[in-house]
């Protein structure tokens, strides 16, 4: 048991997946991807929190709760990620490890999503890996927290 506590993220439109552009976002719901990283942090005594909102002010609300509550942030920030200074300053006020993660790779998209305001206040980003990116994220903020190790040290 790592009695660890972590804030599993989603910003605006994500509460549509499954039917959101299924080309693109896959055809999985958010509960969905929900459930898949709540049993897999299970198995490591870790606890997930979801929560979804589509308002900025929303999101930020609940990363400055977190403080204090949660070890990590599991974070996708839909179109915020490219426009928001204000999610950018949350993260930052908490000072919590958050691991930003992208069903779609933002890298091969167009030109005005290349582009995080949010990564490099992140201790890093997963993009690209449709719903597994969330649990790539998870392993990730693993590692950070110590949850777990990989490979030789
Ligand atoms: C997204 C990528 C964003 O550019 C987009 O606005 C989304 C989803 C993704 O998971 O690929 O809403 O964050």
């Amino acid at each position: 048991m790592s009695g660890k506590n972590i804030l599993l993220l989603h910003g605006p439109n994500l509460n549509m997946l499954g039917k959101r552009e299924p080309g693109l976002y896959g055809t999985k719901t958010l509960k969905d991807i929900n459930m898949a990283v709540i049993d897999h942090a299970k198995e490591y005594g870790v606890k997930i929190y979801s929560r979804q909102s589509n308002h900025e002010g929303v999101l930020i609300d609940y990363i400055q709760k977190s403080k204090g509550y949660m070890h990590g942030i599991l974070f996708n920030p839909g179109a915020y990620t490219h426009t928001s200074i204000a999610l950018r300053d949350a993260i930052l006020s908490v000072s919590l490890p958050v691991v930003e993660v992208h069903l779609s790779n933002i890298y091969a998209r167009e030109e005005f999503r290349q582009h995080s305001l949010l990564a490099p206040v992140c201790v890093g980003q997963i993009s690209g890996f449709g719903w597994h990116s969330y649990l790539l994220g998870l392993e990730a903020l693993f590692l950070h927290l110590g949850v777990k190790t990989f490979g030789k040290n």
